[in-house]
């Protein structure tokens, strides 16, 4: 059973994953959603001005109404500012399976930031809220994303090809890695 309680403010040791607030759009545009090089493999972006930002911050704020919605601001506790966004894409109750996604700018890739804040959204979701599998999927061409799966201890489930249309045009394949609650 579930027990939805929101995006709660989650602290690791380099790591503050807080709600968004209305004041990071500007974050949010330069930091990462401007980057054609963080949107490749991305369903979305890059954005092309703030206000672009400012809309999804403003879509983002009134999902929070819901507490059933997990998207966290990723934010370095020695830079202050928000980096990136890590959020729960898609849930199922049927089973208590969720879908992770994630992004940080170019900044800060290869630093292990992003495998400390999934590592902690996992347990946040599994000992918390009660789900009992997550799941995460990359583009094959993008396997750093794979590699942070890995490293916070996803398993490597299946390969789906042809699953979608990247924003070239071109037909991608992705990797499919699951977690279950209380898996070695
Ligand atoms: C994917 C992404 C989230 C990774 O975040 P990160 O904070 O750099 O991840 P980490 O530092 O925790 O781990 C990255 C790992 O990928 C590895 N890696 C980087 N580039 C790689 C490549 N081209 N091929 C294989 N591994 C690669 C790194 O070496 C590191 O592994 P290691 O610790 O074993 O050396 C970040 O690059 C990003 O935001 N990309 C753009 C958005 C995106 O692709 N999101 C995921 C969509 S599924």
């Amino acid at each position: 059973m579930l027990q939805h309680k929101g995006t709660v403010t989650i602290e690791t040791i380099r790591l503050i994953l807080r709600k968004f607030e209305r004041t990071d759009a500007n974050d949010m545009f330069h930091n990462w959603a401007s980057d054609p090089e963080v949107c490749k493999y991305l369903s979305w972006g890059p954005h092309k001005d703030i206000s672009a930002s400012k809309k999804r911050i403003k879509y983002i704020l009134q999902s929070y109404s819901y507490p059933d919605t997990y998207q966290w601001a990723i934010v370095l506790k020695n830079r202050k500012h928000v980096i990136g966004s890590i959020s729960v894409e898609i849930k199922n109750t049927l089973d208590s399976s969720c879908e992770i996604g994630y992004c940080i700018g170019r900044e800060f890739w290869n630093q292990g930031i992003m495998t400390e804040a999934l590592r902690a959204v996992m347990h946040y979701l599994f000992y918390e809220i009660g789900y009992q599998k997550i799941v995460a999927k990359h583009d094959l061409l993008n396997p750093a994303s794979g590699r942070v799966m890995q490293k916070a201890g996803m398993k490597f489930t299946e390969i789906i090809e042809k699953v979608g249309i990247r924003r070239d045009g071109s037909s991608y394949d992705c990797a499919v890695y699951t977690k279950y609650k209380d898996e070695d």
